[in-house]
């Protein structure tokens, strides 16, 4: 609790501690930034709470969807700030999913070469996951996540009630980062939450995954080193996200890390450090909770030069964190093309 307390990550069960806070900060505007549907569904339940409180906000609104999250759409942001006067002291609330905190993040980051933003996450995948730990960015060039800038949100306010209105996909996208958080480094929280419906998780359940990635970011803000055991996934995830947004059917960020999960833990299979038994149960119960679009054997190069390109790679080689076991991982592997490739082929052969 008190990491989190100490990295101002506050789990509420009132919004009027958001604007308390805004108060006593002092800021000279606020702007919102939300998407078509976090307009309405969130935004409303924070207006209510905001309703005897002295603070004015202004709104903007971008398209729901990976693809807002792209140069374009800055520009007009910035565009939009400097129409407004928007001076050092506005603060940017970011209200929405990882999407919307991301793409803030960013904005607030190099706009008058920075001003405040909080973020309230909406989604589960941005509470437990992209909210925190600093990371702000955009797509480029077809790669995700290519240009960015890591700078902590001043607060993030987590209200779980938010979750009520998220749909089924994007729940489950944001339980593969809840996963990964058990499976790189607490069996037993993966031992509670694999059998878990959605109902089930609790304020008490975030806080734990948060704390986990909490944890990493503070030992390692610039992920030099531990941090980049959250990466777990994130390899294969991120070409197949990739992949899916270049052939503009873009899918869950968090559907993507699962099936990334699966086939880096193949691959952990395959170089001797994760015995069958933890494979079986990780894939047992991910095949269980998702449907994964299929990708024919033939992209599978295509997948590789996306991993080529990844940010994570140094010396010319593809970086993956794999698992020693459920709740234990390693940083800094590699793997061949041919265990790459063949951890995709058993993945879709089932
Ligand atoms: N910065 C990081 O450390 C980090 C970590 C993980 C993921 N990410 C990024 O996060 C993004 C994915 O985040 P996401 O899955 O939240 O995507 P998202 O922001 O696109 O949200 C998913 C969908 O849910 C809707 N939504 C959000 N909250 C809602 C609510 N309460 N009720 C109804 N609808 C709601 C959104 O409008 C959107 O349509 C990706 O861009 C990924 O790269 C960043």
């Amino acid at each position: 609790m008190d990491l989190l307390q100490n990295n101002n990550i506050h789990i509420i069960s009132d919004l009027r501690l958001v604007s308390k806070t805004i108060i006593s900060e002092g800021y000279s505007q606020v702007y919102v930034l939300i998407d078509e549907h976090t307009n309405e569904y969130c935004l409303p339940l924070l207006q209510d709470a905001l309703v005897d409180e002295e603070v004015y906000f202004f709104y903007l609104e971008v398209p729901a969807g990976e693809a807002s999250k792209d140069l374009s759409t800055c520009a007009s942001l910035w565009e939009s700030l400097s129409e407004y006067h928007a001076d050092r002291k506005t603060l940017l609330l970011n209200l929405g999913g990882g999407m919307i905190t991301d793409l803030g993040g960013f904005v607030a980051s190099l706009y008058k070469r920075g001003i405040d933003f909080y973020n309230i996450p909406t989604s589960l995948l941005a509470m437990v996951d992209a909210s925190v730990g600093g990371k702000c960015g955009i797509d480029f060039a077809g790669f995700k996540n290519q240009i960015g800038v890591f700078n902590t949100a001043k607060h993030t306010f987590v209200f779980p009630t938010f979750l009520q209105t998220l749909p089924g996909i994007e729940f489950w996208s944001g339980m593969a980062e809840m996963y990964k958080h058990a499976l790189i480094m607490d069996r037993d929280h993966w031992n509670t939450l694999k059998d878990l419906e959605r109902q089930q998780i609790d304020a008490e359940l975030l806080e734990h995954s948060i704390t986990i990635k909490a944890r990493f970011v503070e030992s390692d803000p610039l992920e030099k080193g531990d941090r980049k055991k959250l990466n777990f996934g994130h390899t294969i995830g991120h070409a197949v996200e990739s992949y899916f947004l270049e052939n503009k059917k873009a899918i869950p960020h968090g559907i993507a890390i699962a099936l990334g999960m699966v086939c880096e833990a193949n691959i952990s299979v395959q170089k001797n450090i994760l015995t069958l038994d933890d494979y079986d149960e990780i894939e047992e119960c991910i095949k269980s909770k998702y449907e994964f679009p299929k990708i024919a054997s033939s992209d599978f190069e295509q997948l590789l030069d996306f991993m080529q390109q990844d940010k994570k790679n140094e010396n010319n080689a593809i970086n993956f964190t794999l698992l020693t076991g459920i709740g234990s991982s390693i940083i800094n592997q590699t793997a061949t093309n041919e265990q790459i490739v063949e951890s995709l082929r058993y993945f879709f052969s089932k």
